[in-house]
């Protein structure tokens, strides 16, 4: 059925174009500088690098090769390898739809902020501007306040540009990528020409090249690039198995994960200069440190970048807007990326059509990111995204390695693949799915864990934690295993999580002798009972044998 009427890109460029879309994201220009900086400058290019030849283009060459060979979406594809993994699928889908709904209201902060650059609204207070005048930020995530309506107009700016570019298809998205890749490209371009020219540039790079080799001895330093990597190829959201679906059977593999890849992490590197060539210029006008005024994520976004744009000398304004236009183009190919992943699951498993779909995705998305509009929105933000990132996506990815490596078969899937592309590849690429990327992934996610229960994540309360954080994983992980079937969940999922909940309810809460009371009950007297439930059952097993010998 899918085969006859799936749709197809109009080439291999729009393909290759929305790909790279995709994973040229606000992280390249908010993220990748920032970890460069903080993991050893110069020197955090060797694990980067190492990362990208080891996970980054061999997940990529996965999930092209999976969807381009199952000719579906993620859940989709995942039921063709093996039936019991489609909730795989589904658990990337749902992933990638808690972030949509908060990556659309970043953008709908830089519709604001365009607004807001005609007249430098942040010049000399950018901080206070942002936190209390733009967001009117509350005091902690309890406190909701008032839903702030500018953000929601934003918001729906957002939403209509992406509901107008997916709900035709990959037809209209492979059109779109031609503007939307590019641009951002040239305008990065222009900051980087513009803030080289400037004094102290040279300080700012100085900062993000310098190599400190002490750092490479840090595993610390090996994980973030593995991380870091991870997230810029937008690998683990089904994006890129949905994507290649779109292709015909017998288009290359590996060589469309080389261009993206290469693509993807050489946009990062350039925007670097383009980030720290400004932050040396407003370091020497304001007279402090480079490393007084580093900052990533949304503070390097909506704070320190704007502040020092209003100290440009010449049209600063013009490079207000062009700033945030930069950002609105780099996110939106990102984001409908996100939802036509989940439409194409969508339509995988319900036959809708394309524009139905569409809606069926966007409205609930832009319905839930209401919430982050609210005055309390951007601590929610923030910990939605800490939790999503490192025990959503890092999970996936872990799982499509093992799922693909183990039980479809590692080299068959690499002679699938190498069939049909123009570059081979090697064992190297067993190895890689095989050991190395479920060895560094798997611990990458006990490391974060481990980290997660001995400090609580930004000083947030924890009952916010649990609610924006643990809940949502479980969540996500329980729904995906709902939509692939209702008696797994019933017999498997909803029974664990809701163990795992009392648990960590008993570990809170009660006090240590109780917990060891009834942990060592549950395991004796409960093994107990198992297993005299399973012995009466076989015995019956045994007695019909036993009745048919006679
Ligand atoms: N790759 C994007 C970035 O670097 C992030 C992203 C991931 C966006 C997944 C969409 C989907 O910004």
């Amino acid at each position: 059925m899918a085969e006859v009427s799936r749709d197809r890109w109009m080439n291999r460029s729009a393909f290759t174009m929305a790909a790279i879309g995709s994973a040229v994201g606000l992280g390249n220009v908010w993220r990748f500088p920032f970890v460069a900086y903080q993991n050893g400058g110069g020197a955090f290019l060797i694990p980067y690098l190492v990362a990208l030849l080891t996970a980054g283009i061999p997940l990529m060459i996965l999930e092209y090769g999976l969807g381009q060979k199952m000719q579906g979406s993620a859940p989709h594809s995942f039921a063709k390898v093996g039936k019991r993994w489609e909730w795989l699928g589904w658990w990337a889908i749902l992933v990638g739809f808690i972030i949509v709904v908060y990556y659309a209201v970043v953008m709908a902060w830089c519709w604001g902020y365009i607004y807001h650059s005609f007249t430098l609204s942040w010049k000399g207070q950018a901080q206070d501007f942002f936190y209390h005048k733009f967001l009117r930020l509350t005091n902690g995530p309890g406190e909701l306040g008032g839903i702030r309506w500018p953000v929601v107009l934003g918001l729906t700016l957002t939403w209509v540009s992406i509901i107008w570019v997916v709900r035709h298809g990959v037809r209209r998205v492979g059109k779109v990528v031609m503007i939307t890749v590019p641009m951002p490209v040239i305008l990065l371009a222009v900051f980087v020409v513009r803030g080289l020219t400037l004094p102290g540039a040279m300080e700012g790079v100085k900062y993000y090249l310098t190599p400190d080799f002490s750092k490479l001895l840090e595993p610390r330093v090996w994980l973030a690039a593995y991380g870091q990597i991870f997230f810029s190829l937008s690998l683990g959201f089904g994006i890129l198995i949905a994507y290649a679906s779109y292709l015909p059977r017998r288009s290359d593999v590996n060589n469309n994960a080389l261009i993206t890849s290469f693509a993807n992490c050489g946009t990062s590197y350039f925007a670097g200069f383009a980030v720290f060539s400004i932050l040396g210029y407003f370091a020497q006008a304001t007279g402090v440190g480079v490393e007084k005024v580093v900052a990533g994520g949304p503070g390097l976004a909506f704070i320190t970048y704007p502040e020092a744009i209003s100290l440009l000398p010449g049209v600063p304004s013009l490079f207000g807007v062009l700033f945030f236009l930069t950002l609105l183009t780099l996110g939106i190919d990102s984001a409908f990326s996100l939802v036509e992943a989940a439409v194409a699951a969508i339509r995988d498993k319900w036959n809708l059509s394309q524009s139905r779909a569409t809606w069926i995705v966007s409205l609930p998305a832009f319905a839930l990111g209401l919430i982050f509009t609210t005055g309390a929105g951007l601590y929610w933000l923030d910990i939605v995204d800490h939790f999503v990132n490192n025990f959503g996506l890092v999970a996936v990815g872990f799982m499509e390695a093992v799922v693909i490596a183990y039980l479809f078969g590692a080299e068959r899937f690499r002679n699938y693949v190498n069939r049909h592309s123009e570059v081979k590849i090697g064992r190297w690429w067993d190895i890689c799915v095989k050991f190395v990327i479920p060895l560094v992934l798997g611990t990458i996610i006990l490391w974060s864990l481990i980290e997660e229960l001995k400090k609580p994540y930004g000083g947030y309360p924890n009952w916010a934690l649990t609610v924006g954080g643990w809940l949502v994983v479980i969540l996500a992980v329980n729904l995906g295993v709902l939509l692939m079937d209702k008696k797994a969940f019933l017999r498997f999922s909803l029974p664990a999580s809701l163990a795992v909940g009392l648990i960590a309810l008993l570990v809170n809460f009660a006090p240590p002798m109780w917990v060891m009371f009834i942990i060592s009950a549950a395991v004796l007297y409960g093994g107990l009972a198992l297993s005299l439930h399973i012995a009466h059952k076989k015995q019956e097993v045994w007695l019909d044998i036993e009745d048919e010998a006679e």
